[in-house]
């Protein structure tokens, strides 16, 4: 049976991730930063089954190389795929109001956290040469709009990253993808009561990428809500 590893397990995207990965007969490897956030995602999904825990903060450059670690040791499962989708403050402090530590606050979560998720984890997917591995990443068109210029700075960072590793991962057992997301998704409960489209919802979107080979270095462009059930793609570079 494959297992995902989804950093960032906790927030609105990665409840939709783990939701979508149990759904599609997968187990989760899920890093939270402590126990009180494991009990929330444990909330979300009704149940703990098919998920482990491994407790680290990812906001440090050591975080998801400690947990690699652990599963090349054997004293976590191993992975076949993984996706990331930290996140900081959904902010619009204009420009000239950012403050350097704001900066750097949200910086290391959306932009540094997955960055480090994809340095630290994909050198394991590719040792074990698994042929249907696949690295995700989720971005936000705030990337494009930049109405929230804290989070808006973060994507754009992100868009480049996800170029370069497309390219670099076109050849070899990895699929790697961005999945673009232009709307508002929340946790269920949540999104019940704002509007904003629902988490399980938008997993549909990641349980057709996991199975669909064609898709490849490409970006994923979740636009309308009709995007999250037919993918709709095009290569990253
Ligand atoms: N939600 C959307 O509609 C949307 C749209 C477009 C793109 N995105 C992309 O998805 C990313 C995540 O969005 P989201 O709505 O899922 O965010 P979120 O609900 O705020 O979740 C953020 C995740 O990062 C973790 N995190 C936050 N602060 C942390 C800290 N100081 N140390 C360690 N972990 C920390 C959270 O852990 P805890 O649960 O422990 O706090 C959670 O797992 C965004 O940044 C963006 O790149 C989201």
């Amino acid at each position: 049976m494959e297992t995902v590893l989804v950093v960032g397990a906790t927030g609105n995207i990665g409840v939709s991730a783990v939701s979508a990965v149990l759904r599609s007969k997968r187990n989760v490897l899920a890093i939270v930063r402590n126990q009180s956030s494991a009990d929330k995602l444990v909330k979300y999904i009704g149940s703990s089954k098919g998920i482990t825990f491994a407790e680290a903060d990812v906001s440090s450059d050591t975080a998801v190389k400690g947990v690699v670690d652990q599963v090349r040791a054997g004293k976590l499962p191993a992975f076949h795929h993984v996706y990331t989708c930290v996140g900081g403050e959904y902010t619009i402090t204009p420009l000239q109001e950012i403050t350097t530590e704001r900066l750097r606050y949200n910086m290391n979560l959306t932009f540094e956290a997955n960055f480090f998720a994809y340095r630290d984890s994909i050198g394991y997917l590719l040792e074990q040469n698994y042929p249907k591995s696949t690295w995700s990443i989720c971005t936000g068109a705030q990337g494009e709009t930049a109405t929230h210029p804290v989070p808006a700075m973060a994507q754009g960072a992100l868009f480049s990253f996800s170029i370069a590793a497309a390219r670099e991962n076109e050849s070899t057992n990895v699929r790697f993808n961005e999945i673009f997301l232009a709307f508002r998704v929340e946790v269920d409960e949540v999104a019940a009561k704002s509007g904003a489209v629902k988490a399980t919802d938008f997993g549909k979107s990641y349980e057709l990428l996991l199975d669909d080979e064609k898709v490849r270095s490409s970006r994923i462009r979740i636009e309308t809500e009709a995007d999250m059930s037919k993918l709709r793609y095009n290569k990253l570079f």
